[in-house]
């Protein structure tokens, strides 16, 4: 039988602020009973709330119905416990806890609730498999580890709050039942019952609102905004996220960035303890691409590319040679240390890079022996395998992987395999922070399937001025003022300066194939907006999930989202998405039409 609060039941500590220094104080604590141990004349309870645990002791002290009431006690059953603070019994000293060296003498006690048995035990770190866990999120956050995740994601909200407050930036809520903006991904669209066949979609960032509030004079605009992404889930994607979003006006790229540098380096300050005074590298888009086969390079460790092509071009070995002749490249990373790598390792690495479309790998492995095996070298004269030793700085006890492809197929594959090598090395520390700035962005991306150019951010993004000129002739060859901030080989933001002048920005719609009336339709309200005097403008967006998952270490973003979505995009514990009541369809005038099959 439940039992109630009364007026005179007022939490005085939560459990896990409680230590010696409280003995001889009355507490009154409140919580959930993580285990009970019964020894017969003694029984122990272990109560946990969001700050940790606190031992309650039964004795022969204790009044007689209490201990029965103790006795009954399950894990998970919700308890309140009053008494004072007593120094443990010698042996009874728990070190690995902070308040293990004390317990509550319990002489006043309700069960408040009772609990079945969970599905899971609720402890740290827990092995349950993920669909268990978030079937039952509700338990599943209980876990200390979540708990420390879900309270450090508040805290990384609040210095975000106060940074940008701080600086002169207006928080302002956007509509989330809006007109498309685009960011590249589908749209979650919301029928309208008003206006029957017409759907309002989700907004995939608040882009173009930030923009407008610039025109209206805001000057400096920050929100924390939910986003709706209708893309394939990984681990570091969910369809909704949340984005640390900003707009500033009469900025160039440099204000930007030293702005949002500047809020990193708080944050690191504030919650890790960690500062950063240096400035970031700024790196532009092609070499982050040479060196590192990546527009959002790892930093931690080197294995950089190597382009052998100005060696190989000549060589008698098809697969080298061919793939330069058909405009594509030969390159390589020399992996250090990579010579304790077995040949089922290898192999294995073999089949890593196929997954990004590579046709093969060739590698050369020179044991610390001196002794080396080699998938290639025997098609390669003694000067050719001279040369790739010595362009790549090889020695005894380095492993060399070479791709031979198109470049963007190397470019993956082998900014794909040097990350894969630096992780089985266990060369990655993720509390080693390396930011860095990728600038100097393509404005537009070719898509060979479909024929066209897309925005390679997004289509209110400002070409660089000296690149203006070939807009029309070379399209491919314009550079954006756009910038994305990289953290240990995640893109942690992006952002750009914006376009701010009508005939640039329809220039632009008109380069990504929209007719102008195509044009007017969806962007008519930002072409129009423009006529009434922009400021030159410019912000970032930083995904908060993703920003809080990487400073705490981990490597899921479920694990700092109270309720996520799994891969296929549904929510386990309400199972969402679901059938819609008939009347809600027929109000809508919508119907389902059957798949076929
Ligand atoms: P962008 O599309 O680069 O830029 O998004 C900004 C940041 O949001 C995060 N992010 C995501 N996080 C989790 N799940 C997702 N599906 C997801 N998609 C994006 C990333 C990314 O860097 N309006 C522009 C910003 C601007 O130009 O100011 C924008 O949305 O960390
Ligand atoms: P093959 O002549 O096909 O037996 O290939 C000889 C070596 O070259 C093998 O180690 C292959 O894995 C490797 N190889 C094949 N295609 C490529 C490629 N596109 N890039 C790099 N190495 C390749």
């Amino acid at each position: 039988m439940a039992e109630f609060l009364t007026a005179n039941d007022k939490r005085t500590h939560y459990c896990g602020e409680l230590s010696a220094k409280n003995v001889g104080e009355r507490v009154c604590v409140m919580g959930w009973a993580q285990k009970q141990r019964d020894l017969g004349a003694l029984i122990f309870i272990d109560l946990r709330d969001r700050s940790g645990i606190l031992q309650l002791a039964f004795d022969d002290a204790t009044d007689r119905e209490i201990f029965a009431k103790a006795f009954g006690v399950r894990a998970e059953f919700v308890l309140l416990a009053k008494g004072v603070i007593r120094m443990r019994g010698e042996g009874a000293i728990n070190k690995n806890l902070p308040t293990g060296e004390v317990e509550v003498a319990v002489d006043e006690f309700k069960v408040i609730s009772a609990a079945q048995t969970p599905p899971f035990e609720i402890t740290e770190n827990s092995k349950v498999n993920a669909e268990l866990r978030l079937r039952h999120r509700y338990l599943d956050l209980r876990r200390p580890d979540m708990q420390r995740n879900i309270i450090a994601r508040s805290r990384i909200s609040k210095l975000a709050r106060d940074y940008y407050a701080d600086n002169g930036f207006i928080d302002i809520e956007t509509p989330n039942l809006c007109k498309p903006t685009p960011e590249g991904a589908r749209d979650y669209l919301i029928p309208s019952r008003v206006h029957k066949g017409k759907f309002y979609a989700l907004p995939q960032s608040p882009q173009l609102y930030k923009q407008l509030l610039m025109v209206s004079g805001f000057d400096r605009y920050f929100q924390i905004a939910r986003c709706f992404r209708d893309e394939d889930l990984r681990a570091d994607r969910q369809p909704e996220f949340t984005q640390l979003d900003t707009e500033m006006s009469f900025v160039t790229a440099d204000d930007v960035m030293r702005m949002h540098e500047g809020f990193l380096k708080y944050v690191l300050k504030e919650e890790m303890g960690i500062e950063l005074d240096y400035d970031f590298i700024r790196m532009p888009y092609e070499e982050a691409m040479n060196r590192f086969g990546s527009d959002k390079p790892d930093i931690r460790f080197g294995f950089e590319l190597c382009d052998l092509s100005s060696i190989l071009k000549a060589c008698e070995f098809k697969v080298f040679a061919g793939a330069i002749e058909n405009g594509g490249s030969v390159r390589a990373i020399n992996v250090k240390g990579g010579a304790k790598f077995s040949r089922k390792e290898i192999d294995s690495l073999v089949e890593f890079v196929k997954s990004y479309r590579a046709k093969g790998l060739a590698w050369l492995k020179w044991a610390e022996s001196g002794d080396i095996s080699s998938s290639y070298a025997k098609f390669l004269s003694e000067e050719e395998n001279e040369a790739i030793k010595a362009a790549v700085g090889a020695k005894a006890g380095d492993l060399i992987l070479i791709v031979a492809d198109k470049n963007s197929v190397v470019f993956d594959s082998l900014g794909a395999l040097r990350c894969e090598c630096a992780k089985r090395l266990g060369l990655l520390d993720p509390f080693d922070f390396k930011f860095l700035w990728v600038t100097e962005f393509p404005l537009l991306e070719y898509s060979e399937e479909d024929g066209r150019f897309y925005a390679k951010h997004h289509p209110f993004t400002s070409p660089m001025d000296e690149d203006l000129q070939y807009i029309d002739s070379d399209p491919g060859r314009v550079r954006a003022k756009a910038y994305d901030i990289v953290l240990n080989g995640t893109e942690l933001g992006g952002g750009s300066i914006r376009i701010h002048d009508s005939e640039i920005q329809s220039k632009m719609f008109e380069v990504l194939g929209l007719t102008k009336e195509e044009a007017n339709e969806k962007f008519g309200y930002l072409l129009e907006a423009f006529k009434y005097g922009v400021p030159p403008h410019g912000g970032l967006a930083f995904g908060l999930d993703r920003l809080v998952t990487l400073l705490l270490g981990l490597e899921d973003i479920r694990d700092v989202i109270a309720f996520p979505k799994v891969q296929n995009a549904s929510e386990l514990m309400t199972k969402c998405p679901s059938e819609p009541d008939a009347g809600a369809l027929a109000e809508l005038g919508l119907a389902i039409v059957a798949e076929e099959e």
